[in-house]
Formats: C-alpha cells, structure tokens, sequence
C-alpha cells in the first residue's frame, strides 16, 4: 500500500554539499515528496525527537551532531515507504551499509551517518506531525 515515511539530511550533509545527490537519489527511487524545508533543531527539540535514545550513552553527542546545523526534513511517500526507504538508506553504522544506499556513499561514521528513515509506520507519523502542519503537506 502507499504509505509516508519521515526523512532528515542530517547537518553533514548539509555541510557537505550533498543535500543535491541525496534527493536526486531518493526521488530517483520512486519516492514522492509530500512536505520539505531545511530547518534547525533546538536543543528541545532534538532531546525530544531522540527521547528514546535518552537513556543511551551516544545521547549528548546525538543531541549535539543533530543541532549544530540546518537539516532537510521531509515526508515522503510511496508504495511500502518505510521499508523501502530503510532499504535506500542501509545500515546505521555505514560500515555495514550495502553498497549503493545512501548511507555508504554519504555517511562518515556511526553518530555521523548522513540521513534519517522512520522505523515504523508510527513513528513516520508521529515524526511528520513534530515538524509539519497539515497545510504544508501536499
Ligand atoms: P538514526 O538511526 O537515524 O537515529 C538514532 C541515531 O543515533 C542514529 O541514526 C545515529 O546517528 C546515532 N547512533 C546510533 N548508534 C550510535 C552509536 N553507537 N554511537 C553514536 N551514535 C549512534
């Protein structure tokens, strides 16, 4: 079923230049884009997105990478979305990362790996919802 998925370009690859390829690459993958904005995570906000993390000890460094610069946020969609676009992006830890996905070629590091995917239908929604209002969906 089509179904939305959540995404953000993470400051290093805003930093880097690569905001471009990215979305070149996603929408070359069949992925609609239904909202979009570079925008900058407070401290509150980005303790809040992460709150799951909140018990990890990579948090603070987290929280730190994720507000020290703009991100692309996005919501994307596209028939199984979440799933795909796990797939698009690879492994977390770009090491791991398939050749190909984003994660390998744009990813410098484990903390530092270039884009965000949901991990759940749930989530893409709660996700989309932190950081778009209805009307700038489309
Ligand atoms: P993501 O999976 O999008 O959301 C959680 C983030 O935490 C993850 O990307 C990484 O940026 C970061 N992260 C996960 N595991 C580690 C780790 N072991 N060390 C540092 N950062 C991590």
């Amino acid at each position: 079923a089509t179904n939305r998925t959540f995404t953000m370009l993470k400051p290093d690859s805003v930093e880097k230049g690569n905001i471009g390829a990215i979305l070149e690459k996603i929408t070359a993958s069949g992925f609609r884009i239904v909202a979009m904005k570079l925008t900058h995570l407070t401290t509150q906000d980005a303790q809040a997105f992460y709150e799951v993390h909140s018990e990890r000890p990579f948090y603070g460094e987290l929280v730190e990478y994720m507000t020290r610069g703009p991100v692309v946020a996005a919501i994307l969609e596209k028939d199984n979305a979440v799933e795909d676009f796990r797939t698009l992006i690879g492994a977390t830890n770009p090491d791991d990362a398939a050749e190909g996905t984003i994660r390998k070629l744009y990813a410098a590091s484990m903390g530092e790996n270039a884009v965000h995917g949901s991990d759940s239908d749930e989530n893409a929604a709660i996700e989309g919802a932190f950081h778009f209002s209805g009307r700038e969906m489309f």
